[in-house]
């Protein structure tokens, strides 16, 4: 979604149908254009850290901070 210009801004599991073996993510009208939106970063960190929390629950550990950083690093350096 990065590479596409898209942050989804509202991220969190109940965003995320699974259907058919795929990820389907809904609710998007609050999405922002990282290029263009000045909280975007956070955003991200955000979003990132909300699934990250449902992962933790679940028994799966992500570095949300490293995560995020890492994907905004790429972003900014068009290497996504
Ligand atoms: N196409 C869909 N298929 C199945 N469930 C859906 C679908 N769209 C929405 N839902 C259910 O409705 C909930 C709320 O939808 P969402 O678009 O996230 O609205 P909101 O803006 O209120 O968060 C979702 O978390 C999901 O459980
Ligand atoms: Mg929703």
């Amino acid at each position: 979604m990065l590479r596409e210009n898209v942050i989804h801004a509202d991220l969190s599991p109940y965003n995320v149908l699974y259907a058919d073996g795929l990820p389907v993510i809904i609710d998007l009208p609050q999405a922002v254009d990282p290029r263009f939106n000045k909280a975007a970063q956070r955003l991200l960190q955000r979003d990132v850290k909300n699934i990250a929390s449902y992962f933790r629950r679940h028994g799966i550990t992500l570095d949300h901070e490293r995560w995020s950083d890492d994907l905004w690093r790429r972003f900014v350096l068009g290497e996504l």
